[in-house]
């Protein structure tokens, strides 16, 4: 395996210029588009890595998957009747469904839906961004991991479309705190800051059908397997049929440029390189996935 994520660090390093690193969110555009790193986490407990697999970057949209597991571990199935579970075929930003489909999002990976699920985490727990960011912490075995305060507050200051849809979900009755609550919550699980060996390693619950790096069930088999073909439909937004074809994993990716994807009952991989293409998703990352499953063979079709 440390042959395989080498040649594919190799393989992958003349398509880190192509693409845009995000800019919307000003503190994420001053990121080097040469930035990859790889990290493949066994079930069995190897870690294999390569590049810079063990620099810190901004998750965002990645969080979704820990804040939908959350709440699934503590409501099982409630959180569908606010969200539904079909790709959108839309930017993950977009709005026009939402008001089409009556306030409820596609699915809990576009933003409408993320902002869905933190909103009922807040409610069951008190603080959604540092549940989390706990659970995080306690399946990476990292205690520092932590939201970058500068992220978090670009992310308010240019927030206006999250702020649009936090609105439009409220008028609907669909969420349950105060929008400001809501908000600062959602940017604050987006600004968490993690690098590709943590995140592998906090991701492999997915992996080990919901068991826990302690061993004990964090979610129900089925809530897993539920989880990721959440990820393998929605997780890659209106590019997740690419992603499919491409890599054929379950995956998800953040505008910070880091993927997490996931071979049931072997491993979690995280790849990150900052510029991505249009879909929103990093390029070499993507070009990496589909060359660890060709490689390994590992895809799950
Ligand atoms: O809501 C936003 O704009 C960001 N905080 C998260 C976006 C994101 O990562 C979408 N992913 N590709």
């Amino acid at each position: 395996m440390q042959g395989i994520v080498d040649g594919i660090a190799a393989h992958v390093a003349p398509l880190c210029r192509q693409g845009q690193v995000a800019s919307y969110i000003p503190s994420l555009g001053g990121v080097s588009p040469d930035n990859f790193g790889i990290c493949v986490a066994m079930a069995d407990g190897g870690v294999y890595g390569a590049g810079d697999w063990q620099v810190p970057f901004s998750i965002q949209s990645i969080s979704k998957v820990f804040s939908l597991a959350l709440v699934m571990s503590y409501d099982y199935d409630s959180i569908w009747k606010r969200v539904f579970r079909e790709p959108s075929g839309t930017p993950f930003n977009s709005m026009v469904q939402l008001e089409a489909d009556h306030g409820i999002p596609r699915n809990p990976f576009i933003n409408a839906g993320a902002l869905v699920v933190t909103d009922r985490l807040l409610t069951l727990t008190g603080d959604a961004a540092a549940s989390v960011r706990g659970l995080l912490r306690q399946e990476s075995g990292n205690p520092a991991v932590d939201v970058d305060a500068v992220v978090a507050a670009s992310e308010a200051d240019h927030g206006h479309r999250n702020a649009s849809m936090a609105h439009l979900l409220a008028s609907y009755g669909n969420l349950e705190n105060p929008v400001d609550e809501v908000l600062d919550n959602y940017f604050k699980q987006c600004a968490l800051e993690m690098c590709c060996e943590d995140l592998a390693k906090a991701s492999l619950f997915l992996a080990r059908h919901g068991v826990a790096a302690g061993g004990t069930p964090f979610l129900a088999p089925n809530q897993s397997k539920r989880v990721n073909a959440v990820m393998l439909t929605c997780g890659t937004y209106d590019a997740a049929g690419e992603f499919a074809y491409r890599v054929g994993l379950p995956g998800k990716s953040g505008v910070g440029g880091g993927i997490v994807a996931i071979v049931p009952g072997r491993c979690a991989i995280t790849v990150w390189g900052p510029a991505l293409g249009p879909n929103g998703n990093s390029v070499a990352g993507i070009a990496a996935l589909d060359e660890f499953t060709t490689r390994t063979g590992w895809s799950i079709f």
